[in-house]
């Protein structure tokens, strides 16, 4: 952490000053909980091709899922089994806290793991889904269920008919969910002092453009990330650091409210 003090500095100042702020965040959060993410190095995408020989977004994808739902399942189940075992880590439990610190604080995750409900965030866009839901393709039941049901070679089905069910996760390929995609719309209409960007690669526009409208709108725009990314030539501040340490040291920094 030596050679950030004046940026955590910086950091702790701008939160000082805000309002409204906004914390996207991607699978380098869940990284520090000892999750892998999924690109780069031991990242779940790091072979390029699956043993099906099809790239992962293809055996994830949603036509994937309605031709043969085996392979999707079996990369789906190896995600649940990831997060096995996993809890929210300091990192979270910050954002969680930003609620109570700040008149309007939202999250837009990419993570499907649900940890910044768990931590106690309440205002949480999770624009791909949470692999605690599960739908019953048959009756259109939703359970929310422990991730341990995510276990071995068997795909959990519907708790009422016992029909195949599914997470409601975004699979490559399918629409994001529209409540969700206004709920980030009129959120972002409404402006923020500050955006966090927090260990994600921001490939897709849905996650970069956010950062873009509050830089363009004049707020600051701070990224925790070990490398760049594809927002970082808009990061106001940059914390070249882990999610968690650079959040709890960020937090110890801010004033009190
Ligand atoms: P990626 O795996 O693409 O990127 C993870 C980012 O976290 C990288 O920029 C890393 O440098 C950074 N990182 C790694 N360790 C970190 C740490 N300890 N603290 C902070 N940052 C760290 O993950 P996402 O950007 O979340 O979508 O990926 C976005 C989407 O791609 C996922 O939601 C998933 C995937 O395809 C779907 O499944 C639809």
């Amino acid at each position: 952490m030596c050679g950030f003090t004046s940026q955590l500095d910086d950091a702790a100042q701008a939160l000082d000053g805000a309002s409204s702020v906004l914390v996207i965040t991607g699978a380098g959060l869940s990284a520090d909980s000892g999750m892998p993410t999924y690109r780069g190095v031991g990242g779940l995408y790091h072979d390029v091709h699956t043993s099906e020989g099809v790239p992962i977004e293809v055996a994830l994808s949603g036509d994937m899922f309605r031709s043969r739902p085996e392979i999707t399942w079996k990369y789906l189940l190896q995600i649940g089994d990831a997060c096995r075992g996993r809890s929210p880590n300091r990192g979270h439990e910050v954002i969680a806290l930003f609620e109570q610190r700040f008149d309007r604080a939202w999250i837009l995750t990419q993570n499907v793991d649900g940890f910044h409900r768990t931590a106690g965030s309440q205002n949480v866009i999770d624009i791909h889904g949470d692999l605690h839901d599960l739908r019953c393709l048959t009756c259109d039941h939703l359970e929310r269920i422990e991730l341990d049901a995510y276990i071995g070679d068997e795909p959990p089905n519907c708790v009422l008919c016992g029909a195949a069910a599914r997470p409601e996760v975004v699979l490559f390929g399918e629409m994001l969910p529209m409540d969700k995609v206004s709920r980030l719309e009129a959120e972002l209409r409404c402006g923020f002092d500050v955006v966090l960007s927090i260990g994600t690669s921001s490939l897709f526009p849905y996650i970069s453009q956010p950062v873009r409208q509050v830089a363009s709108g004049g707020g600051t725009v701070i990224e925790i990330n070990p490398d760049l990314t594809d927002v970082s030539g808009y990061a106001t501040i940059a914390l070249r650091l882990g999610a968690a340490e650079a959040l709890d040291a960020i937090w110890s920094r801010m004033s009190p409210p």
